[in-house]
Order: structure tokens, then C-alpha cells, then sequence
């Protein structure tokens, strides 16, 4: 008998006991993220051709950035996505100043989903790789209380992304390993493409806005500098590799390795990625695929207690060795110099 296609459905349907609940509830919500992410793949695929798809609508959204179509458009398919469904209580969203509540009350339990619904937007309008990033908790008291939002990474039940590029690939972790499926168009189905992910032990790229490279602190200047110095023994110099779209430059990383850094710098002291729907998410893909996530503090991302619910952090994550390389930068730049 043929095997037939390992379908996202079908893969979800066949461990549920591998997922936060064995209800089925939980599968439901990835199967509705797995829908949300066709809609958002077929718009950008046609909003070259489509009048009044591309540019900016004209308004600032909580963050103080400027709002694109798209980015509207992404945010209004995940919320439409869970409408009236009773799977998702709470939505955050980039684009939304505070939590949207799609069932009222809440009930301990049920799922929040946490969710950048377009990153990489200042790329959409130039045909470059974009993105949507989530995270999934559970909620655990009831009503509309914003603190029960601040969750730390740990206690993320899933996380993941789609990457929107020549392919639709959507990547995601339940705390059992990191699975990749990428949208078949010719049957209109995520099709399992990799299974239990491991992200290379060291890399050759290093991945990070280099413009801003004045703005950082010193030592990481000194570790970028290691890192481009020539020395054939230790694979030296790395390479640039750098999209400006989060969900592409972590995608690049998870498969071939390296290291990603968006460090905090003197026009962002504590850094331009948000915690609760870029980095929490990230990190959790890459430390279940063996990698590491931490702030340019050498905090783990992942046990940060957020404060806010649209906070910004640092980061630096990617393959064992070249974290564990930053890391050792920044304490030799703590250790006084005598004397
Ligand atoms: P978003 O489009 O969701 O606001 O995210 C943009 C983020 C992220 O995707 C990327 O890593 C970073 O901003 C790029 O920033 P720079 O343009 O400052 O390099
Ligand atoms: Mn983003
Ligand atoms: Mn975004």
C-alpha cells in the first residue's frame, strides 16, 4: 500500500499524544494556524497585481512603525481565522495596542496565541522573503487581566513561523522536537518536509544589521571583528548573510547554522525584537533543535519574565559553538582590567 502523503492533518491527527492536550482542541488551533498561513501566502503571492495590495496604509501602529497593507491584511486573517471558532481566547498581535479577547471570559486553560502576523514587512513590497511568527500559551486565570499574557518562554506550549518565500514552509515546536512542512500547491497542503530538526553544532555565516554596528557595545565590536578576521584553522572569516526578515534569517540559521544577533544599541537600548512574538518563539524552535537563544546580558530568552506585553529585547542565537563564542566576549568584557 502506498504510504501517501504525511499531511500537516495528518501528521497533528497522528500525535495528539505528543500535543498540550489530547482533546483535539490544541490540534484544531495548528490546523487554523496551518489556513491562516495559505490566505497570507496566495495575498503575497498576487499583491503585485492586485491594485492598492502594496504600500503603506498611512498609520503608526503601537510600536511607533509605519503599517503597510500587508501588515493590516495579515493581522485581520489571523483574527478572522479564530473568530467564532472557541479555540483561541486571546489574541496579541503586533499590530493591536493590547490583547484582543475573542471569547469572553476567558477561561483558565484555554489558548492564547501570540503572533507577529507579517514580519520582515519592510521587505513585502520588494518581493523578498517575509514571515508570521507565533507563539501559543495557555491561559491561566480568567477575564482580561494583561499579566496573565507575561508568560516566560518556558511556558510556551508551541511556537513557530511561516516563512513566505519561494516556498510556504511552515516550521513548529510543541516541546517534542522541530517539524517543517512546506505547502504542496498542487494539492493546497503543508507536506511534512523535515522531522525532528537539529541545527548544525557550528556554521559559517554570521547574520546581523551591520549598519548599526557604531551604535553597539564594544565587545561586540571585538566579537564581529574575531568573527571576520581571516584564520583558516578556525574557519575564519564568516560570511554575511543578512534578510531583514527575522522568520528568514532564523529559517537560514536553523538549517545551515551560524549565528543571528540584533543586539541592543544606543538608538534601541534594549533592543528592536519584541519578546513575546519574535524572540520567545525563536528561541524555543532553536534550543528544541539543539541551538542556543540568549540577550546580548547572556540571559536565556527563554526565562525571561516579560514586564510588557509588547517588550523588545536583544538577541543573539543560533548554532552551540558560535553562541557559546559571543558568550565568551562578553565575559572577558566583564572582567576588570587591573592595574
Ligand atoms: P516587522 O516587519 O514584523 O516589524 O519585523 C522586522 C524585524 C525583523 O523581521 C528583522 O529581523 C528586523 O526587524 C530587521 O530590522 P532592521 O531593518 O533594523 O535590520
Ligand atoms: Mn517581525
Ligand atoms: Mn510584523
Amino acid at each position: 500500500m502506498p504510504q501517501g502523503v504525511m499531511t500537516l492533518a495528518r501528521y497533528i491527527l497522528s500525535r495528539q499524544d505528543t500535543f498540550p492536550d489530547n482533546t483535539g482542541e490544541f490540534s484544531n488551533v495548528m490546523l487554523l494556524i496551518g489556513v491562516a498561513a495559505k490566505t497570507i501566502a496566495w495575498e503575497l503571492r498576487r499583491a503585485g497585481l492586485v491594485e492598492d495590495a502594496l504600500g503603506l496604509t498611512g498609520e503608526i501602529n503601537v510600536q511607533g512603525e509605519q503599517v503597510r497593507k500587508l501588515d493590516d491584511y495579515a493581522n485581520e486573517v489571523f483574527l478572522k481565522t479564530f473568530q467564532d471558532t472557541g479555540l483561541v481566547c486571546t489574541i496579541v498581535s503586533e499590530e493591536l495596542e493590547g490583547p484582543e479577547h475573542l471569547m469572553q471570559p476567558c477561561t483558565p486553560g484555554s489558548y492564547a496565541l501570540l503572533v507577529d502576523p507579517l514580519d520582515g514587512s519592510s521587505n513585502v513590497d520588494m518581493n523578498i522573503n517575509t514571515g508570521s511568527i507565533f507563539a501559543i500559551q495557555r491561559r491561566r486565570f480568567c477575564g482580561d487581566d494583561e499579566a496573565d499574557l507575561l508568560q516566560a518562554g518556558r511556558k510556551q506550549v508551541a511556537a513557530g513561523y511561516i516563512l513566505y518565500g519561494p516556498s510556504t514552509i511552515l516550521t513548529f515546536t510543541t516541546g517534542h522536537g522541530v517539524h517543517m512542512f512546506t505547502l504542496d500547491a498542487a494539492i493546497g497542503e503543508f507536506v511534512l518536509s523535515a522531522q525532528s530538526l537539529t541545527i548544525p553544532e557550528r556554521g559559517t555565516y554570521y547574520s546581523v544589521n551591520q549598519g548599526n554596528s557604531r551604535r553597539w557595545q564594544p565587545w561586540l565590536r571585538t566579537f564581529l571583528d574575531y568573527l571576520q578576521t581571516e584564520d583558516k584553522a578556525s574557519k575564519r572569516p564568516y560570511s554575511l548573510r543578512y534578510v531583514g526578515s527575522l522568520a528568514a534569517d532564523i529559517h537560514r540559521t536553523l538549517l545551515i547554522g551560524g549565528i543571528f544577533l540584533y543586539p541592543s544599541d544606543t538608538k534601541s537600548p534594549k533592543g528592536k525584537l519584541r519578546l513575546l512574538y519574535e524572540a520567545a518563539p525563536m528561541a524555543m524552535l532553536l534550543e528544541q533543535a539543539q541551538g542556543q537563544a540568549i540577550t546580548d546580558q547572556g540571559e536565556a530568552i527563554l526565562d525571561i519574565e516579560p514586564s510588557q506585553i509588547h517588550q523588545r529585547v536583544s538577541v543573539i542565537m543560533g548554532s552551540p559553538y558560535e553562541v557559546g563564542l559571543a558568550q565568551k566576549f562578553l565575559q572577558q568584557s566583564k572582567v576588570p582590567v587591573l592595574g
